[in-house]
């Protein structure tokens, strides 16, 4: 089969089997993580301002919607959708990987209808640690993007039949990519999580932004597996950190520090400012939006979104936090396996809990 069919069979697969297996209200670990209310807060709604700016990228929600599609006519209706609802509500947005464009600039407009529909936004573009310099500047100009998204996915990659094998150059790419693009470069998993070593190596290159996309929320093993439908890898559903993990791991004196964006099963506005409170300049949906548009409409999911950033603004004010710099300093509690796993990894988890605001 041609590879263009084959990637954009792939890409439809992706979207129906995202949306049939999300389900929002399985447990998360999210809910290991409490933050203390404050009943007398020194601060009025309309006050809360969450704006914030991190590498030259300026928003005034801290809140993005992550990569997702692009390559087909049908992903083209849908990223056009998603975009009347990033630039209705102001909401910062990834386009899915671009290799499809790069290697036919036909389907280019099915990524570049993004920009055509928000023209002012924050976008960011979206291609493998694969790719070259010169491709990945190209699909920085078909978005005319913000800043440009390097996806990692070993363990989808390996789940995948027909995945990649090879991964001992992607440091290297990447660090040549870096070298190249006249955007900010942000490395991204796709819901397996970015562990402090790797987060290490990535800051040793000038990546500019890391995006934990941790577990949680949509699973690529398991669509992955339910895509190649012989079985064999039914037992690997679940790997990886959740993002609750990843966002706890950096919290360690041991961390060097980089600017990091939180995302992967965000469920709601609480877990979104759970991920702030934990240092994430901002954080990315997927599949919630995705099955959220599936199911309503454009019109609806505006109005859905916009609910979102004022609960964000309600939960700040129950925690007295007007901006994120006073989020960050919100005391946090962990619980359960989580605290488990921060103390292993060498977190002082009571130093969160006792945070001076
Ligand atoms: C249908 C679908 C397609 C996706 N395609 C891409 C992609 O092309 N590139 C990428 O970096 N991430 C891709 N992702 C991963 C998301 O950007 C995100 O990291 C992951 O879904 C976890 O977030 P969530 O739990 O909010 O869905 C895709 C996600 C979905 C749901």
């Amino acid at each position: 089969m041609n590879d263009n069919i084959e990637r954009q069979r792939r890409k439809d697969e992706h979207i129906y089997f995202a949306v049939s297996q999300h389900n929002t209200k399985l447990q998360s670990q999210f809910d290991e993580l409490e933050l203390i209310n404050d009943a007398i807060p020194m601060v009025n709604l309309a006050d809360v301002d969450l704006a914030g700016e991190v590498a030259g990228l300026a928003f005034e929600t801290p809140l993005y919607i992550n990569a997702m599609t692009g390559g087909s006519p049908h992903t083209e209706k849908l990223n056009g959708q998603l975009a009347e609802v990033a630039a209705a509500t102001g909401l910062m947005m990834a386009v899915g990987s671009m290799h499809s464009a790069i290697r036919d600039p036909k389907l280019a407009s099915s990524y570049s209808i993004v920009r055509k529909n928000h023209p002012e936004g924050v976008l960011f573009a979206n291609i493998s640690a694969d790719l070259s310099p010169i491709q990945a500047q190209q699909a920085i100009d078909i978005l005319a993007a913000d800043a440009l998204q390097i996806h990692v996915n070993v363990a989808q990659e390996l789940v995948m039949k027909e995945g990649s094998r090879d991964f001992d150059h992607w440091l290297e790419n990447i660090a040549a990519i870096k070298e190249h693009v006249n955007v900010p470069v942000i490395v991204k998993e796709v819901g397996f999580g970015l562990a402090r070593k790797t987060i290490m190596r990535l800051r040793d290159i000038n990546v500019d932004i890391i995006d934990l996309a941790g577990k949680g929320g949509t699973d690529f093993a398991r669509i992955e597996n339910a895509r190649r439908r012989d079985g064999k890898w039914d037992y690997f559903n679940d790997w990886g950190q959740t993002t609750a993990q990843s966002l706890i791991a950096i919290q360690s004196p041991n961390y060097v520090n980089m600017p990091y964006f939180a995302s992967g099963g965000v469920r709601h506005p609480l877990d979104a400012i759970k991920c702030l409170a934990l240092g994430a300049e901002a954080v990315g949906i997927a599949g919630v939006i995705l099955a959220y548009l599936k199911e309503h409409d454009v019109e609806a999911t505006i109005e859905w979104v916009e609910e979102w950033k004022l609960q964000m603004k309600m939960i700040a004010v129950m925690v007295n936090a007007r901006n994120l710099s006073k989020l960050r300093k919100v005391p946090i509690v962990a619980y359960g396996r989580l605290k488990e796993w921060g103390e292993l990894r060498g977190v002082k988890m009571e130093q969160l809990a006792q945070r001076l605001m």
